[in-house]
């Protein structure tokens, strides 16, 4: 990669910014000055910018248990945290979460500085498969259930949308207990699903997106990278 680029990707320097402090001989690579933007960095070079070590933040792709009462935005708010905030790592602010859930969902998010990959997560286009553990308020008689699992398959219209949702897979696993898995992300779906089914979601968690599952190690707040195998599955 050449000098410059570099620059611009390990320090967050704009590309007219990153030519003048090269020029400055800002820079050493193995302890050589190097004042030429178009110098290519080999790959274990040392770099240092203004005597400091500096080195290339890779694309990341990550999964963290959401906890209770935090946001999937990238900024805190006076009421919650970011899970961004949660994070003990380089350049948060370059990260982005593939598929939000609310304040009060826990579960299984993914974040990453990868837009196209994270496109592929959340665009309804891909029909990546999302799974929500539920507990509703009523509990649901046998009848009731086998109602509400035709019609989260025959699609439900929901409050101020103008179509139904798309087929969902619903199973009770008592009569307040139930798994829903649906493969868009609209706002607040699962609540609003089961609020169209006359009944109340009081807690929501993601198990799965996609094929990949919550990490059963992962501790509420904690993160762990992805692994290759991982990221492919996207
Ligand atoms: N559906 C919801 O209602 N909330 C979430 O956080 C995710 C899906």
């Amino acid at each position: 990669m050449r000098l410059d680029k570099y620059a611009c990707e390990a320090i967050d320097l704009t590309r007219s910014e990153a030519k003048k402090a090269i020029k400055r001989g800002a820079f050493t690579i193995n302890g050589e000055v190097i004042k030429n933007a178009a110098f290519k960095v080999p790959e274990d070079a040392d770099v240092e910018y203004l005597e400091q070590p500096v080195e290339l933040v890779g694309t990341r792709y990550i999964m963290m248990h959401k906890p209770l009462d935090t946001l999937c935005s990238t900024s805190d708010t006076e009421l919650y945290q970011s899970v961004l905030s949660l994070m003990d790592i380089e350049k948060p602010e370059r990260l982005h979460i593939a598929g939000r859930l609310d304040a009060d969902t826990t579960g299984l998010i993914l974040i990453t500085d990868d837009g196209k990959w994270s496109h592929r997560v959340t665009s309804p286009n891909y029909e990546c498969h999302k799974l929500y553990c539920v507990e509703l308020a009523e509990p649901v008689p046998a009848e009731r259930q086998a109602e509400m699992i035709k019609q989260a398959s025959a699609g439900i219209l929901l409050k101020n949308d103008d179509k139904p949702t798309l087929p969902a897979k619903l199973v009770f696993d008592s009569e307040v207990s139930a798994r829903l898995q649906i493969s868009e992300g609209r706002y607040h779906q699962v609540k609003r699903m089961f609020a169209a089914l006359g009944n109340k979601v009081v807690s929501l968690h993601r198990a799965k997106v996609g094929a990949l599952a919550l990490d059963e190690d992962l501790e509420p707040c904690e993160w762990r990278y992805l692994t290759q195998a991982e990221i492919d599955l996207f």
